[in-house]
């Protein structure tokens, strides 16, 4: 019997699915949604148009996500593991979460939400460790309907005060710090720094689990410990779920895009939940108790959908690991592997290519038998990293699943379906049903041959299509769906074979992928921009053998202060403070001009050239202001 009544089992089927999920996308969904739990049934599952845009999922049905995820499993799965915690340290004990301890869980928190005064539509933000209460929290917020945003434990207090402001969050979960590898990271304490501009913040939650000390404001922070006492004391009532619209908003997840300013995309409950569910079953062909092991971190959006919401709705027991595949020792995730017996490993091709470059010694006398499926995310992965990882970890038994999709996609949109649709190294092959991918050339013209290269585009909208940006819907629009008429313009380019094989060439805008982290160039020259002796800089992306991008800095200092080398680390802890160490550039190369064309436009391709070291090839430098520049720029490079 098949384990979930959507789960493709044949090539046959993929091909049948996808038709069907073309022509009659309406009947295709709702039959896949019928499998849920919905509070009230809609009444149309479709509607849409991609000029507002505006996308409708089950409309008029009424659900909680929370319900699908946890009450429903209660009946026959309530002593499986829902969560397995690993924690960093591997001498400390892990954590077993069955369905009806993390039903309980999320059902305390909730109360303890709501006695802080958290209500339906409220934003709130948590910026956690990856532990097993980050999951409780982003579940509870769920519950009483508060919108979560989560924030990647690397941001600095800036990008948090930014983010607590434009989504208006009066409400913070946090920890008093994470461990990360031989780091400790005192997340309290930045959020402290990112309150100081942040007076509408009304309430801090602090969870202990590093106990390093922290600053506790009377009247503004609580402890988790404490909240959670005071409704074990009140008999720990249930909390029943309350009630959500599909199209209500579920959370927002900030992301990089071509501006300076990141960009709050807001996912819904209905559609959000079917799709996530829907490619989580599908594209790892995910099996009955069954250990899935997504190696992001949920302040992403793979761990929202693949640790958190995908695997909980469809009753899997996920892995939640809070540290790093390096620490103690290269070996650390093939232990993690091992110990719990994991049968699907999803991680990113930076993660592989970090561990490729220890050699095999860290694999050697690891069993891995337990492994299935192998998948890959976030970024391009080349095919020497794609065959040390079928070689060296699935031992040429496991399907490798290579995922493209965004934050703004919510899931995958193409991806093999591991063991039943064909794989090839370095493709992420074909789109999943509800999804169709086009080509663009530079015109805006479909290309509708193989074998090419052109901008990717999806037709129509999925269930998890963004539905906004928050609070500044013109800028979903003309970020996404403007570029061209009726299309969503994902922002990267693409290869398709000769079998209609996708292969993500990269980033077409101003945005890099640096480990598989999303960064904008804009934003990163901001931030160098603060510092008080650099009059202007540009930013661009050039190859790195393990983050796949690295960030190169040109920078026009002014500046009196210290000699060069000290410049640069001045210029790189500027950085840091402002987004964090995520954005830190690898090269800052200091210069006194930039090229630019007569109108001002700095010639970033002529920068690209300089750091990928095509010097031989720098192109055109005619129609620039003054063509000098390049030829310093060349000497002086890094
Ligand atoms: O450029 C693509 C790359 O990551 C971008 C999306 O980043 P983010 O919103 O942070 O989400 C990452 C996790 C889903 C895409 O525009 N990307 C993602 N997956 C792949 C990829 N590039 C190549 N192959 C992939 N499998």
């Amino acid at each position: 019997m098949m384990s979930y009544p959507y789960q493709i089992n044949s090539l046959e089927a993929y091909h049948k699915a996808w038709n069907k999920s073309v022509d009659d996308p309406e009947g295709f969904w709702g039959e896949v949604a019928s499998h849920f739990h919905w509070k009230k049934p809609w009444e149309k599952v479709l509607e849409w148009n991609f000029r507002e845009p505006s996308v409708k999922w089950f409309q008029g049905a009424e659900l909680n996500i929370t319900e699908n995820c946890l009450d429903r499993h209660l009946a026959d799965k309530a002593s499986q593991p829902a969560i397995i915690w690993e924690p960093n340290n591997p001498e400390e004990h892990h954590r077993l979460i069955t369905y009806a301890q993390l039903y309980a869980k999320v059902v305390q928190f909730s109360h303890v939400l709501k006695n802080n005064g958290v209500k339906k539509g409220d934003r709130v933000c948590l910026y956690m460790g990856m532990i097993p209460e980050l999951a409780i929290a982003v579940l509870a917020c769920a519950r009483v309907g508060a919108i979560h945003s989560v924030i990647f434990g690397g941001f600095s207090a800036q990008s948090i005060a930014d983010r607590l402001q434009d989504a208006q969050a009066g409400f913070i979960i946090t920890c008093d710090g994470a461990f990360r590898g031989a780091k400790d990271i005192p997340l309290k304490s930045v959020i402290d720094d990112a309150l100081v501009s942040c007076p509408f913040v009304q309430r801090v939650i602090v969870y202990t689990h590093t106990r390093t000390a922290v600053s506790m404001i009377k009247g503004r922070d609580v402890w988790w410990e404490d909240e959670v006492r005071k409704v074990e004391t009140a008999g720990n009532p249930d909390f029943p779920a309350e009630t959500m619209d599909a199209e209500d908003p579920l959370f927002i997840l900030y992301t990089s895009g071509s501006t300076g300013k990141p960009k709050g995309v807001v996912h819904t409950c209905g559609g959000y939940m079917v799709y996530t569910n829907y490619t989580f079953v599908n594209v790892f062909q995910y099996q009955p108790r069954e250990i899935h092991f997504c190696t992001a971190d949920i302040g992403w959006i793979t761990g929202h959908s693949y640790i958190v919401y995908g695997p909980l709705s469809a009753g899997a027991t996920t892995l939640l690991f809070e540290g790093i595949p390096t620490y103690p020792d290269a070996g650390r995730f093939w232990d993690i592997i091992d110990k719990f017996k994991v049968n699907i490993l999803y991680t990113a091709p930076t993660a592989i290519r970090s561990l490729m470059a220890f050699g095999l010694g860290p694999v050697q006398n690891k069993d891995l038998s337990s492994l299935r499926v192998l998948g890959t995310v976030g970024e391009p992965i080349n095919e020497e990293a794609w065959n040390w990882y079928n070689e060296n970890i699935g031992k040429g038994n496991c399907p490798i699943v290579d995922t493209w999709w965004q934050t703004e996609t919510g899931g995958v949109l193409i991806s093999n379906l591991a063991g039943i649709t064909p794989s090839k190294a370095s493709y992420a092959t074909l789109p999943m049903p509800g999804v169709q991918p086009l080509l663009l050339d530079e015109k805006g013209n479909e290309i509708t041959a193989n074998n090419v290269t052109g901008n990717l585009c999806i037709r129509a909208p999925w269930p998890s299509t963004l539905r906004t940006t928050y609070g500044d819907h013109d800028r979903c629009r003309t970020n996404y769906f403007a570029t061209y008429p009726d299309l969503y313009f994902t922002g990267d380019g693409a290869y398709r074979d000769e079998n209609g094989f996708y292969r993500i060439t990269g980033r077409v805008d101003d945005v890099l992928n640096v480990s598989g982290h999303r960064i904008g160039t804009a934003e990163v020259e901001n931030a160098i921009n603060m510092h008080a002796g650099v009059v202007e800089s540009a930013v661009v992306g050039y190859p790195h053998d393990v983050k796949g991008q690295g960030i190169y800095a040109f920078v026009i200092y002014s500046g009196t202060h210290g000699d060069e080398s000290m410049v640069r680390k001045d210029i790189t802890a500027t950085v840091s403070r402002i987004i964090g160490p995520i954005a830190k550039p690898d090269k800052i190369q200091l210069v006194s001009g930039l090229p630019k064309t007569r109108s001002g436009k700095i010639m970033r391709r002529i920068l690209r050239k300089v750091a990928e070291g095509e010097l031989e090839n720098i192109g055109d430098t005619s129609t620039l202001l003054d063509p000098g520049v390049v030829q310093e720029i060349i000497k002086g490079k890094i």
